[in-house]
């Protein structure tokens, strides 16, 4: 719209001032708000930003592709991607507590972003670090802290604690939608630009025990699935997101053609909500319900059970861990 170009081009020309001719680094999650605030410091700056992709292993299916793909033809930005999957699954091994998995891919998540700014460095001085914050981020941080944090919400992505970079955050005055619109204005996949909440520690806290390789690539597949039938079903913007949950430590007995099976159960947790706060389950309709659950069990070999969560939160989190 006419308005979000306007917004757009504003704060890419106070981007370009308050850069000047220094450089800067982003790290990309593969979310909508780190894309559109590179986008537009990428616009100001061209490539004296440098956008740093680290590749976790715990991102679904197709997502990693679209950052190194297809955000990169559609913006030209110049972009490192760093493969770190093997490192993080080591970190990862032999632990299933949530909080310990949140913890070890966060501090990883650093490690690996802090080697790629010592080699971008080597290229000469980088100043300034660019961050996706949001409006309501920026309102929640001054806001003293009134809410409890019942899970240690560490946003892969987030800042180095030793921090000595200037902060460009281009999208501190815009809310979500207003981000989605400028992604939008930017020309960005709309992949990226619709994608529903997705946590940072990615698939790493949707398997309930230790992450693996296999585990991964089991889950990676259910997500696709039941990502694919809600979105041919029209209720990508009705749902607020839909984790599928790997219960990797139970087994049931299932048949399957001629045999007796004892595979895994997925859970699917279709959620709606305003801001996260609080949730209810969805009332996804039973057919498209009945259409994930036999191609999960068909297509996805291990998974022989698929069992809907219709807990609100609260008392349940959206997500399992
Ligand atoms: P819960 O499970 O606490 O989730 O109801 C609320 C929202 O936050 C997302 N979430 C996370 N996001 N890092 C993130 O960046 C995390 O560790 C994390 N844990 C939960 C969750 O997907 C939901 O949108």
């Amino acid at each position: 719209s006419w308005t979000m170009l306007n917004i757009v081009e504003d704060s890419v020309e106070a981007v370009r001032r308050q850069v000047g001719d220094g450089r800067a680094i982003c790290a990309l999650s593969g979310g909508v708000d780190s894309a559109v605030a590179a986008a537009i410091v990428q616009r100001a700056i061209g490539d004296r930003l440098t956008c740093v992709f680290v590749d976790h292993g715990l991102l679904r299916k197709g997502e990693a592709e679209q950052v190194e793909r297809d955000f990169v033809a559609a913006t030209g930005v110049k972009l490192r991607v760093v493969d770190a999957s093997e490192r993080f699954l080591k970190a990862l091994e032999g632990v299933s507590d949530p909080e310990e998995k949140r913890k070890i891919i966060g501090r990883e998540f650093i490690r690996v972003f802090e080697d790629e700014q010592r080699a971008i460095m080597a290229d000469g001085p980088v100043d300034f670090l660019v961050q996706g914050t949001l409006y309501p981020d920026v309102v929640e941080s001054g806001g003293g802290t009134g809410t409890a944090n019942i899970k240690s919400h560490h946003n892969v992505g987030g800042l180095p604690e030793d921090l000595q970079f200037t902060l460009v955050e281009p999208l501190r005055a815009l809310f979500k939608d207003e981000v989605r619109r400028a992604g939008e204005e930017l020309g960005l996949p709309s992949a990226m630009v619709w994608r529903q909440p997705f946590p940072g520690p990615g698939l790493g806290i949707r398997i309930v025990g230790e992450v693996t390789r296999d585990r991964l690539a089991l889950l990676r597949e259910a997500d696709a699935i039941a990502r694919e039938e809600l979105s041919r079903a029209g209720l990508d913007r009705s749902i607020w997101q839909c984790p599928v949950v790997l219960l990797a430590d139970v087994r049931s007995v299932g048949v399957q053609g001629d045999g007796r099976t004892y595979g895994h159960p997925v859970v699917l947790r279709p959620v709606t909500s305003e801001d996260a706060m609080t949730a209810d389950w969805a009332r996804v309709p039973y057919d498209v319900l009945s259409r994930i659950s036999t191609r999960i069990t068909n297509e996805v070999r291990e998974v022989n059970r698929v069992v809907l969560d219709v807990t609100s939160k609260p008392p349940g989190t959206i997500e399992w861990e």
